[in-house]
């Protein structure tokens, strides 16, 4: 894990443009940081996923299609702490649906902390959480021969290029069979007025965000980053629909980093590029599912038409 974080950072640095990868972000310190990005004003994505959950759990519940005597499991990707899900799980206990939820996580830590929240808030709920990457669960889960409905929510395909959103789906449908469905929450595209404050917040917290990975290289990697001649740089252009964070130089300096026994030069206004968050519109999204074999079910979108959770089936 450290070595390929170092070999991705040598890399990135060394590129004629710079980039770190976003999925860097998420040491103990960006947990935290994404946590309050969720809770603060200007972050619409989660209230407005979660408006979803809360007013249409029913209809969602009802486009899976599943028959209620037959054993479906629920698998999430990336399940976090569970505050959307639960509408989800309720409504499916409600309805008396045969089901095993199973929540996959590569941190053991917030798996702990949802089995316990559902554990006590429904106890009659069947959970088995598994621990590691998505691939790597999803390829044993295949032989399982129940109805999967996994979730991969959040907006979290947005981190993904579009090509590299194809491959993931591609891949994700390799561990499914058909008729099996993925409900699958994206951002929409809208004005820059909106998408942009989202990731350019008052209170700093998305540039604390985006510069703890230089803290984190300082850290874990001995550099010698100065944050305070770094700037946390985001942009957004309706017309594109990818907003783009990057950390900019705001000096000619040099920065070592002694554990890969280099020194890094930056121009004044030279840019990291550390991060794209697509945003989509169902046009894209049938685009980015050409070369996969899935197709748009149906399509449940907050009040206010700012996020969408799209159900998709494996053909
Ligand atoms: C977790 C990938 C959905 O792109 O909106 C939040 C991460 N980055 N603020 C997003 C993020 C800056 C977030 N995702």
């Amino acid at each position: 894990m450290l070595d390929q974080f170092k070999k991705d950072v040598l890399e990135g640095l060394s590129k004629e443009n710079k980039s770190l990868s976003s999925k860097y972000f998420y040491d103990k310190k960006g947990d935290e940081l994404f946590q309050q990005i969720m809770a603060m004003p200007e972050y619409y994505l989660t209230r407005a996923e979660m408006e979803i959950f809360t007013t249409k759990a029913m209809e969602i519940v009802e486009s899976f299609g599943i028959d209620k005597l037959t054993k479906f499991e629920l698998i999430e990707l990336g399940a976090g702490d569970g505050t959307k899900t639960i509408r989800l799980l309720e409504e499916l206990l409600k309805e008396k649906y045969d089901f095993e939820y199973i929540p996959i996580d590569i941190s053991q830590n917030a798996l702990d902390g949802l089995v316990q929240m559902l554990s006590e808030k429904l106890p009659t709920l069947s959970v088995t959480a598994m621990q590691g990457t998505y691939f790597n669960i999803l390829s044993k889960l295949k032989e399982r021969n129940e109805p999967k409905i996994i979730l991969f929510l959040g907006s979290n395909l947005g981190n993904l290029l579009d090509e590299e959103a194809s491959k993931f789906l591609y891949e994700l449908g390799a561990s499914m069979h058909t008729g099996d469905k993925i409900l699958l929450g994206l951002d929409s595209i809208k004005q820059k007025e909106i998408v942009l404050p989202a990731y350019n917040d008052a209170a700093g917290i998305t540039r604390e965000f985006n510069l703890n990975l230089l803290d984190r290289i300082n850290r874990e990697l001995d550099g010698n980053f100065n944050r305070e001649q770094f700037e946390h740089l985001p942009y957004y252009e309706e017309k594109e629909g990818i907003a783009k964070s990057y950390i900019e130089s705001l000096v000619e300096q040099s920065v070592e980093i002694k554990s890969l026994n280099k020194i890094f030069h930056f121009e004044k206004g030279e840019k990291i590029h550390t991060e794209i968050s697509r945003k989509y519109s169902e046009e894209i999204l049938a685009k980015i599912l050409i070369p996969t074999d899935f197709e748009i079910l149906q399509i449940h979108t907050d009040s206010k038409q700012l996020f969408s959770d799209y159900l998709i089936e494996k053909k």
